[in-house]
Formats: structure tokens, sequence, C-alpha cells
């Protein structure tokens, strides 16, 4: 058996577990692992510290080396060393999702020209597989739709609002105390890091370049405990949904945004920082897969597992695994959230007149919106009333024309939230 030599650029939560999963497999030594700081204390028994060094090209230059591991994160100096690695055909495994979404093309056309493979198991949804599945497995089906939870902090934030009635800001509080959130959690809590995973499962399943600056992004920052309340009364629990549709007519829409989703849904059901994928597919149907998306452990799971995956065919061809190869060099055309059409929810402060309710039906009525559900939610001291509807399904740029027109409306104080639904 061949014994195949690997650096490692990180050495943090997902590098350590690598570094210790990899002590079970003798087919891949670690040559070198790149790290910032070569004095700061690693959680590995007997660890020896004469691999570590603070110059990643020590490893990208090193030409013993067949494979580079990259769980080091961010774009640069991400994205210069990798490249330098591919230009030294280097084999490539990374969890970098961000790299990826934002610089991923150049990255797979330079792997291209290089011969050499890029694979990213681990970059969506940590432990659970679906990258390898799509390409491989998968590869005879025409995928039209996924939806899914892919930002286990937002979902154990949204679980905790609706389980305990906290408040957003309790929650995220709660979440950080307890390591599921950043100390500045921008990057989940406003959907960019759902949106980097969205964008990499839409590009291998419609086999079309995404664009990360086209995909409508909207966290859950605005969710307010009372739309919690609202949807759980009317049979909804509140998700961050990131969804990708491949339209009949070839465009796609690719987006991440809260959604009321229906309690009899599988997605429903998907509690704390779990993450779910639900593929829809032609001939498979619909798969869902439903696991841990990070965690040293999970995550471990998926760089390792393309690490053996690579060594094995390594051994055989010098062209491994040439179905993982991008074949994408179409970019998609993506649609503007504007054009999408779904379910709304609606929630409206209104003045307690006579016929608020007439108003707001006409005015759906006169922008093609059709109302499933009308529920006035009891009149506060300054007799006003929470109004709120769900629609039937409905285009979005006529939804925002009759908010906008409600507003003008005297009897129409304020438009408290706007939802999307999923049944
Ligand atoms: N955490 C998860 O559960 C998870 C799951 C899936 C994917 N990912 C992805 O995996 C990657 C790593 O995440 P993580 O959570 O393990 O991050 P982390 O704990 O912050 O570790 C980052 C590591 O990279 C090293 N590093 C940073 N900049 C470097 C540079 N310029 N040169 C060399 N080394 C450098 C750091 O060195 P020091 O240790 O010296 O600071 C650290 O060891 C990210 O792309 C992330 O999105 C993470």
């Amino acid at each position: 058996m061949k014994t195949f030599k690997a650096g490692m650029i990180g050495l943090g939560t997902v590098g350590v577990g690598v570094y210790k999963l990899l002590q079970s497999f003798n087919k891949i030594k670690i040559e070198n692992i790149a790290v910032k700081n070569i004095n700061k204390k690693r959680d590995i028994e007997n660890f020896n510290t004469n691999l570590l060094t603070d110059n990643p090209f020590d490893i990208v230059n090193n030409p013993d080396i067949d494979i580079v591991i990259e769980v080091a994160g961010g774009i640069s100096p991400a994205f210069e060393i990798l490249s330098a690695a591919i230009k030294n055909k280097k084999h490539i495994v990374t969890a970098n999702k961000e790299l990826l979404a934002k610089r991923g093309s150049e990255l797979f056309g330079l792997a291209k020209e290089n011969n050499v493979t890029i694979l990213y198991e681990a970059a969506v949804a940590g432990g659970i597989p679906i990258i390898m599945p799509i390409k491989t497995t998968l590869c005879a089906n025409k995928i039209n739709k996924i939806a899914a939870i892919l930002n286990g902090t937002t979902n154990y934030i949204l679980t905790k609002m609706a389980e305990k009635e906290l408040s957003y800001e309790t929650a995220l509080k709660q979440a950080q105390d307890l390591g599921y959130a950043e100390t500045d959690p921008t990057g989940d809590v406003e959907g960019f890091d759902a949106a980097y995973k969205i964008a990499i499962l839409s590009t291998i399943s419609f086999n079309k370049k995404i664009d990360i600056n086209k995909i409508y992004t909207e966290g859950i920052t605005n969710i307010k405990p009372q739309d919690i309340k609202a949807a759980k009364e009317l049979g909804y629990t509140i998700k961050l949904i990131a969804m990708g549709q491949l339209l009949d007519d070839g465009r796609v829409d690719v987006r991440v945004h809260p959604m009321l989703v229906a309690k009899k849904h599988l997605l429903a059901k998907v509690k704390n920082a779990t993450n779910s994928i639900m593929i829809s597919g032609y001939p498979v149907g619909d798969l869902v897969l439903t696991g841990a998306g990070a965690g040293a452990e999970p995550t471990s799971s998926s760089v390792v597992g393309d690490l053996l995956t690579l060594t094995s065919e390594l051994e055989i061809s010098d062209y491994p695994l040439p179905l993982t190869k991008c074949k994408h060099d179409e970019n998609a055309v993506q649609i503007d959230i504007g054009d999408t059409y779904n379910e709304y929810y609606i929630s409206i402060q209104a003045s307690n007149n006579p016929g608020v309710i007439g108003i707001i039906g006409t005015i759906c009525g006169k922008n093609n919106i059709n109302i499933s559900t009308i529920m006035q939610k009891g009149i506060d001291e300054d007799n006003t009333a929470e109004i709120v509807v769900i629609t039937e399904k409905s285009k979005e740029s006529d939804v925002k024309n009759a908010l906008e027109n409600l507003l003008k409306s005297d009897s129409i104080n304020k438009i408290n939230s706007l939802l999307r639904v999923m049944n």
C-alpha cells in the first residue's frame, strides 16, 4: 500500500478533528501543518510541534507533498495558497465554503488545467454526505429543487425562540454561551454562511455557475417573538431556508431567507443545530439527508472521507475521480427575488377602524393576491390591532406593491413582518 503525504493548512476546530482521525489511517501521513500562531497550545495528546510552520507556502511548495488539506477558512490567503498548491500539481481537500462560493470557479478552472482534483464534502453541511452523492450516485438525475437548513447557529436560535419563547437577542446570547454562535455572529445570522452553501449545492446540482452576489439573502435578525407565536397558531414553525430551484425555462432561483414551514413538513422537524437537505430530482424523487452540520468530529468524517477516496483513486489513476470534476462552464441565469412566486405571511399593524379588513382585502385583490387566511389578534390599548394574513401563491413584486399601497391607507400603521411560507 502506498503512503500519501499531505500538508494541512489550519489546525483549529476542524483541523484538530481531522488530525486525530487521520491517526487511524496510515495511508496518509501528515508532513507539515501551517497555522497562524505556532506557539498556541493544541488539544492533541503527544502532539509533535515540529510539524508546525507559520508559512503555508512551505507546504504548497514542498515537492514531496501530494495533497493539501485546507481547513483554515477565509478568502485570502487561502485563495493564493490553494492556487499555488494546484499549480504545483497538488490535489486539494477543503472545508472552505466561502472560498468555493466566491472564487471556486477560478480554482476549479486552475485544477482542470493542472489535472488535479478539489474535493470539498465538508464545505456543505459538515458531516452530511451531499457533494459526492450529487456528483456521483445521483448523476443520472435531473435535480430541480433543493430546500435545506444549512446553518446550525440560526436553527438553534429559532428552535429556542419557539420552544422557550425567547427573544432573538436572548436566544443568540444563549447560543454564544454554549459555543453554537461566534462572538461576531453576522455570517450566520445574516444568512451569508447558508448562501455560500446553497451556491455550491445549486452549482453542482444544476451544472451552472451560481453568482453568490445574485443570491437574495435575508437573515433571522428581524424575526420577532410575535411572528413565532403567530406561526405556531397557524400550524407553522419558522426556519432559515436555503433554496435552489431550476425553473422550466432553464433559469434558476437561488435564495436564503426565513420561512414559515408547515409543521407536517420534514424540515419543520429539524431542531437545534442539526442540518437537513431535501433534494428533488427525476427519477429519484425526494430525498432528505439530516445530521450534524458542524463540529470537529462530524466535519472530520467528511474531510477524511474525501482523503481516503482520493488516495484510493490515486493508487490506480493519474486522473482521479473524473465524475467529481466541475462540469459547469455555463453561467446560470438567476432570477430576481421580485420575480419569484411564494405564499406569504404578512403581519400588519392597523387602526381598529371598521372596514380595515375590507381595505386589506381590496388592496390585495387589486395586486393579484388571493388571501387564504386572515386573522385579527386582539386590540391593543392604543386601539390598534395586529392583523395576520396568509396569501396564496403570489408574485413577490405584487406583494411589495400591495404593501406600499397598504401603507398609504390611514387605517394601516405599519407592516410588522413579511415572511415567505413553505407548505
Ligand atoms: N467549525 C466547523 O464545524 C466547520 C464545519 C464545516 C466547515 N468548516 C470550515 O472549515 C474551515 C476551518 O474552520 P474552523 O472552525 O476549524 O476554524 P478555526 O477553528 O478558526 O481554525 C482555523 C485554523 O486556521 C489557522 N489559520 C488561520 N489563518 C491562517 C493562515 N493565514 N495561515 C495558516 N494558518 C492559518 C489557524 O491558526 P491558529 O490555530 O494558529 O490560530 C487555525 O488553526 C473554515 O473554512 C470553515 O468554514 C468549519
